[in-house]
């Protein structure tokens, strides 16, 4: 477990609060470590299809998570961010944040985010902890994702009415050394789910339970 530290280190008025419950207990608690499967990939390459279904399968098998997701966070936590090269970085700082928050409550975070650069994902490791970070790279080609275009959104790109648009005006850049690398135009959900939840099962220490 990340060690907690003093952030605000020039504030000296602000002190920190530490926990009488260990991560250790936590874990003896729920019968798990908790992680957060960090899901990057192009707008269309199916991470909220794939983070709900795993969310789904999890509570079926009696173990909690909780979905952070791009859209969805854009809606309440990120409704003032938009999708400058700054404000993205924001929006990962704030989600990476969350995710360690709810980490160090011993639950399970999928997080579906395009999070393009890799700087900002080196930042959410680094904020989240790095045993607790899972890279999980949906590397479905752009093709692909224009084809599916289920919001819309690659057609406006592409006509011009949409700025900034990931893969079509604004770069992708893809993880280096992902954990898992799925390809979902080849795979089918319950294949990528079998893939997520046995990596799941090995990080979490999850095998005592099934
Ligand atoms: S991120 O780049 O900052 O990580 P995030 O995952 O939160 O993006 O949000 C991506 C979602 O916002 C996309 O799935 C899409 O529905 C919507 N969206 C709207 N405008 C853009 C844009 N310019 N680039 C990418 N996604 C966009």
């Amino acid at each position: 477990m990340r060690k907690e530290k003093l952030i605000n280190t020039e504030k000296k008025e602000i002190i920190w609060h530490t926990s009488q419950v260990t991560a250790h207990e936590r874990c003896i608690l729920l019968r798990h470590q908790p992680v957060t499967l960090w899901i990057t990939g192009l707008s269309g390459s199916g991470k909220s299809t794939l983070a709900f279904a795993l969310e789904r399968r999890l509570i079926n098998k009696g173990v909690n998570s909780a979905v952070l997701d791009g859209d969805n966070l854009r809606h309440g936590l990120n409704r003032d961010l938009g999708f400058s090269p700054v404000d993205r970085t924001e929006n990962i700082r704030r989600v990476a944040e969350v995710a360690r928050l709810i980490n160090n409550a011993g639950v399970i975070v999928i997080a579906s985010f395009i999070s393009p650069y890799r700087q900002d994902r080196a930042m959410a490791k680094e904020i989240i902890g790095s045993e607790q970070f899972v890279e999980i790279y949906l590397n479905t080609d752009l093709d692909t994702c224009e084809k599916r275009d289920t919001k819309g959104l690659y057609r406006k790109a592409l006509a011009g009415e949409l700025k900034g648009f990931t893969g079509i005006s604004s770069p992708y850049e893809a993880p280096l050394n992902p954990v898992l690398t799925l390809d979902t135009a080849i795979l089918t959900v319950d294949e990528c789910l079998e893939l997520l939840l046995s990596e799941l099962i090995t990080r979490c220490r999850m095998e005592g339970l099934y």
